[in-house]
C-alpha cells in the first residue's frame, strides 16, 4: 500500500545534482516538498522545474526545502538543468535526485504501472517538520502542476498547525479562516479576539489569527 497522510515520510540517501543527500538531514527542522516527474528533457517537466525554481524565494520564506526526483541519471539531469535555466529564465536552485535504482520511486509509490511501466508519475509530497506526510497529490504526465497552489497549501498547513482553524475553499493568505468544529463558539470568542462571525453554528469565520 502507498503512503497516506500522517504516515512517516520514508527517509533515504540518494545521489542528486547537489551531491549525496539524506532526506531527513536535508530537511532539518523545516518543511519539505518532494516531487517526481516522468523524465528529463520533456516539455511539461521543463516548465514545472522552471516554475518551482522561479518560486524559490517563496519556498524559502516558508522554510520549505524542495527536492525533485526522476529515474534519469545524474549526467542527464545536469544537461537538462542548463536547458531549464535557459528556457525558463531561471536558475534551478534545488537538487534533483537521480533515482536510477528506483529506490525513492518505490518508497513513495511514484511508479503507477497502469500509467507507465517505468516512468514516475507527477507525485508531490509535502513533509512537515515532524517528518510526517501532510499532502499527497498525483497528476498525470500530461498535466503540469500548479506550484502556487502548493504554496497555498503550505500556508494553510503552517497556519493550521498552530491555530485551531481550518481554511475554506480557495482561501489564500490573509483571508478569513474557519473555526474548527472542536472549538465551541463560546471558547472561540475568547480564543479569537479579532472576532467570530457565526453564519451557522457549524460555520464560523475569524480573521486569520497570526497576522
Ligand atoms: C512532459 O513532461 O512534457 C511529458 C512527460 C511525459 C509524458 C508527457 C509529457
Amino acid at each position: 500500500m502507498g503512503l497516506r497522510l500522517g504516515d512517516a515520510a520514508p527517509n533515504f540517501k540518494a545521489q542528486t545534482t547537489a551531491g549525496e543527500i539524506d532526506l531527513y538531514e536535508y530537511l532539518g527542522n523545516g518543511w519539505g516538498v518532494l516531487f517526481s516527474h516522468p523524465a528529463d528533457y520533456t516539455p511539461v517537466c521543463t516548465t514545472e522545474l522552471g516554475r518551482t525554481a522561479l518560486l524559490g524565494d517563496e519556498f524559502a520564506k516558508r522554510n520549505v526545502k524542495v527536492l525533485a526526483v526522476s529515474i534519469d541519471p545524474l549526467d542527464k539531469h545536469h544537461g537538462w538543468v542548463k536547458d531549464i535555466n535557459e528556457t525558463q529564465n531561471t536558475t534551478v536552485n534545488f537538487p534533483i535526485i537521480a533515482d536510477e535504482d528506483r529506490n525513492v520511486a518505490t518508497l513513495y509509490d511514484m511508479i503507477h504501472p497502469n500509467a507507465s511501466a517505468t516512468a514516475t508519475v507527477r507525485s508531490l509530497f509535502i513533509i512537515g517538520p515532524d517528518k510526517a506526510v501532510k499532502l499527497i497529490i498525483t497528476y498525470p504526465a500530461s498535466t503540469g502542476r500548479n506550484f502556487v497552489e502548493v504554496l497555498r497549501v503550505i500556508d494553510s498547513l503552517q497556519l493550521t498547525a498552530s491555530h485551531s482553524v481550518a481554511t475554506p475553499a480557495n482561501w489564500t493568505h490573509g483571508e478569513d479562516v474557519i473555526v474548527v468544529p472542536a472549538v465551541s463558539t463560546e471558547d472561540a470568542i475568547k480564543k479569537f479576539p479579532k472576532g467570530v462571525k457565526v453564519v451557522k453554528p457549524y460555520l464560523r469565520y475569524t480573521p486569520q489569527p497570526d497576522l
